[in-house]
């Protein structure tokens, strides 16, 4: 197998053992036929969700708050976004897009309610938000990690900007979260391996990793973490406890 092979399934087996990951592109393709016609990805990154939306719409538009984007981006290997704008006011017309995605962006505001509110406005009347939030995640793209959200603190912020919630789903249960942080402690903590991770551009907006990995732990930290997220994903279905989740993942439209 060649280098490019070896990195691919290397990505794949990074994925695979990323609860946050799994669950938010489970929920994102759950979700992907409801798009449509023009969609704008606000706080798009390096757009990595492009292929799960691109079947369903007419253009995919990514656009960044570019002081922050430019501040936080430790990989240029993804696509990037068509629009920087300033964080105030989304540089597009009202009703401009059938589709608004956003996925964990709204923790990287400190004006979360302004952010929902420009998003309903470039909002179609008859368009669709779609929005991933984190209910608990460790602190990350510091300093702008702001908030942490529930599904009622999110319905109370579409309320406001006058959207209904349709379709509220949590992004794991309890085992998942409990197994994301065991796992993020395994891969950061003991086998120090973000940087290695921002090689396969995982981690893309976390900051540059400079703690030199160590090699030794890897084989353990790679069996420990295989074993947690297994174990994590049987438990969520056999043991289900929602009253704690990873994050969650919202269908939005304007009221009325
Ligand atoms: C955790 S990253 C998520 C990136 C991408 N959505 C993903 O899931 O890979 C959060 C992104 O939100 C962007 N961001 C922060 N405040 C924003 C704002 N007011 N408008 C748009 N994007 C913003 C940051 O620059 C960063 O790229």
């Amino acid at each position: 197998m060649n280098t490019a092979g070896l990195e691919q399934l290397a990505r794949e087996a990074a994925n695979f053992v990323d609860l946050q990951w799994t669950l938010v592109i489970r929920a994102l393709q759950t979700v992907a036929p409801l798009a449509q016609g023009r969609l704008l990805d606000v706080g798009c990154g390096e757009k990595p969700y492009l292929n799960i939306f691109l079947p369903h719409v007419t253009q995919y538009v990514g656009v960044e708050h570019e002081a922050s984007f430019k501040e936080t981006q430790s990989s240029t290997r993804g696509l990037g976004p068509d629009v920087l704008y300033d964080g105030k006011r989304l540089p597009f017309a009202d009703g401009e897009f059938d589709t608004v995605l956003s996925v964990q962006t709204l923790e990287h505001t400190p004006e979360p309610q302004a952010l929902i509110r420009e998003m309903a406005r470039v909002l179609h009347p008859r368009g669709r938000l779609l929005l991933t939030a984190p209910f608990s995640f460790r602190l990350h793209e510091e300093p702008h990690d702001y908030f942490r959200y529930s599904p009622h603190g999110l319905r109370a912020l579409c309320a406001e900007a006058g959207l209904v919630v349709e379709r509220c789903n949590p992004l794991g249960h309890f085992w998942s979260l409990l197994g994301h942080k065991l796992n993020s402690y395994l891969a950061l903590r003991v086998g120090r391996a973000g940087g290695l991770a921002q090689r396969l551009n995982k981690l893309g907006h976390e900051g540059k990793q400079r703690a030199r990995p160590r090699y030794w732990a890897l084989p353990f930290v790679a069996v420990g973490m295989t074993t947690v997220s297994v174990a994590a994903k049987v438990l969520d279905r056999v043991a289900p406890d929602e009253s704690e989740s990873l994050g969650y993942l919202i269908v939005a439209r304007h009221r009325g």
